[in-house]
């Protein structure tokens, strides 16, 4: 997906040009994958922009750094002041945004711990993650060759660069088979999560979800659309999936800061459901929609506005 370019990037406490946030070829990063970071969104709201769920966000950037021993170089605090900075500096009203802490230049080695730490808040304009239609239509998925990394091998609650080369590999052989999307299931067998989005299945009336505890990440929209069911009546359980599951589910999506609610139509070319966007999918895009747009009170706390 093209990179829609704006002005200015924060850099290490300073806002930048677009094109003057740049790092050096021999950024550790670059070479070992050591950074952390997180996929927020920002949404037009009647009070102008404003960024949803800002706090879990930063507070799992924190988390994910603390488990790579990085210590980034700014109070959680500062971070939200540079988001809001970010957004303003470039005069958008919705956006994706992207802050990344990683190990620069100065070490080479896998040795972490003396390599300097940058951060940078990007901010982007970036529509629906699987297409327009999408979250309409639903999208077609294919359960991976490959595992999902092991808890043990590496950290689920951890977002961090690296790890993100085991999506890779499951996205490209879901595209390359012609699929939109990937799900991974962990070394038991069972349900974990897409290359970038949790998974849900509803199956006569109530919502299934796997446990964190499977090696899926522990997504901020699943904990955001496990609330909103559980406050629409549904019935939500935490509990591992296995493939099948999916296949004969009354409905399934993903959910993602990204993938925002995206229904799942087809699942190894078994059609889910109707084959299209179910109710209670509809109902749970219909109440996190309106609430992302601050239209919903008791959610607005979910809200950090810009100006
Ligand atoms: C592997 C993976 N699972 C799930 C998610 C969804 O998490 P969230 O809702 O916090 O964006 C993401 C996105 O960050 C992800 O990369």
């Amino acid at each position: 997906m093209p990179i829609a370019e704006v002005e200015k990037i924060w850099m290490d406490g300073e806002l930048v040009g677009w094109a003057e946030a740049k790092v050096h070829v021999l950024s550790h990063a670059l070479h070992y994958g050591s950074g952390v970071f997180e996929g927020i969104r920002a949404y037009e709201t009647p009070r102008g922009p404003a960024v949803w769920h800002l706090d879990e966000h930063l507070k799992r950037l924190f988390r994910s750094a603390k488990l790579y021993h990085l210590e980034i170089p700014f109070s959680r605090e500062a971070l939200t002041e540079a988001v809001k900075e970010t957004i303003a500096a470039n005069g958008l009203s919705a956006c994706y945004i992207r802050p990344l802490a990683f190990r620069g230049y100065g070490e080479m080695g896998v040795n972490p711990l003396n390599a300097p730490v940058n951060v940078v808040v990007a901010v982007w304009p970036w529509g629906a993650y699987l297409g327009e239609d999408a979250l309409e239509q639903g999208v077609r998925i294919k359960i991976s060759s490959w595992k999902r990394n092991d808890q043990n091998s590496l950290p689920a609650a951890a977002k961090a660069t690296g790890q993100y080369i085991n999506s890779v590999l499951a996205k490209v052989e879901s595209l390359k088979a012609g699929y939109d999307e990937a799900i991974m299931l962990n070394q038991q067998g069972f349900v974990t999560d897409g290359s970038g989005e949790n998974v849900f299945v509803v199956r006569n009336g109530e919502l299934f979800t796997p446990p964190t505890q499977a090696g899926c990440l522990d997504g901020i929209t699943r904990n955001t659309v496990m609330t909103l069911a559980r406050d629409l009546g549904y019935s939500v359980r935490e509990e591992n999936l296995v493939r099948t599951d999916l296949y004969n589910a009354d409905e399934a999506f993903f959910t993602g800061t990204a993938a925002e609610i995206t229904p799942i139509r087809e699942v190894d070319d078994r059609i889910v459901g109707e084959g299209h966007r179910g109710p209670v999918t509809k109902e749970l895009q219909g109440v996190f929609f309106s609430a992302t747009k601050g239209e919903v009170e008791k959610y607005t706390c979910w809200l950090s506005y810009v100006n």
